[in-house]
């Protein structure tokens, strides 16, 4: 029998983004394409096997081996800091990790500052950096309700367009870094299945390079 490539994608919008890249860069699987609910997809022909994992997920997959490879966010490797390799910034599903609070807030450098994010580690080394206690409140989604309530002074978050911001009358306060897409390797796998890996790194990089250039 072949020896299938395992491709962990972040399922949603930006995995059918990275699905269509693997797809022209000559690494298709038609039957993903299938309506259905199935979550794993092979061709034979071409020698990849894909699966449709949560986007926070994808990291844990490919540390472990139960994928050769995966896309994930900047932000997923920064918070999990999984032993994986990072071999392409995919320059799709840009965003920024951003600290926010209300539209009329001032900080008080006084008092602990109550941060609430889904980020938690992220979050603790970015303040740490900067010499500011904070008391992290870990949440795990509709992150900006947080200080309208009053659990928190600030949130530490994604921010995309900007629109959950501004319709809940928040406000960006610092950015902290760039978000984007990554081609992630598992450690063995990069060495056991090199040329099929180097062959998909290359084909992703080829239309990373025409998409900047036709810009
Ligand atoms: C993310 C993020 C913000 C929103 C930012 O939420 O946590 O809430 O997207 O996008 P925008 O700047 O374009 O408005 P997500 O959809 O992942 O949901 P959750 O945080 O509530 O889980």
């Amino acid at each position: 029998m072949k020896t299938m490539l395992n491709i962990a994608l972040p399922k949603g919008r930006l995995g059918e983004k990275v699905y269509t890249m693997f797809e022209n860069g000559g690494f298709e699987c038609p039957s993903i394409k299938e309506n259905s609910r199935k979550l794993i997809f092979e061709n034979e022909n071409t020698g990849v096997r894909y699966f449709w994992v949560k986007p926070s997920d994808v990291s844990i997959y490919v540390e472990r081996g139960a994928a050769d490879i995966g896309v994930a966010g900047k932000d997923i490797l920064l918070e999990y800091e999984p032993d994986v390799y990072e071999l392409l910034d995919l320059g799709i599903g840009k965003c920024r990790m951003a600290v926010a609070a209300k539209n009329d807030y001032r900080d008080d450098m006084s008092k602990t500052l109550r941060v609430a994010t889904k980020f938690s580690n992220i979050t603790k080394n970015y303040y740490s950096s900067l010499g500011r206690d904070i008391d992290i409140i870990h949440l795990n989604g509709s992150i900006e309700i947080a200080p309208i309530l009053g659990l928190s002074d600030v949130i530490v978050d994604i921010v995309e367009t900007g629109t959950t911001l501004k319709e809940n009358n928040l406000s960006v306060v610092q950015e902290i870094f760039p978000i984007s897409a990554r081609l992630i390797s598992n450690k063995p796998s990069f060495k056991f299945k090199n040329d099929i890996i180097e062959k998909i790194s290359d084909a992703l990089a080829l239309q990373i390079k025409n998409t900047g250039e036709n810009k």
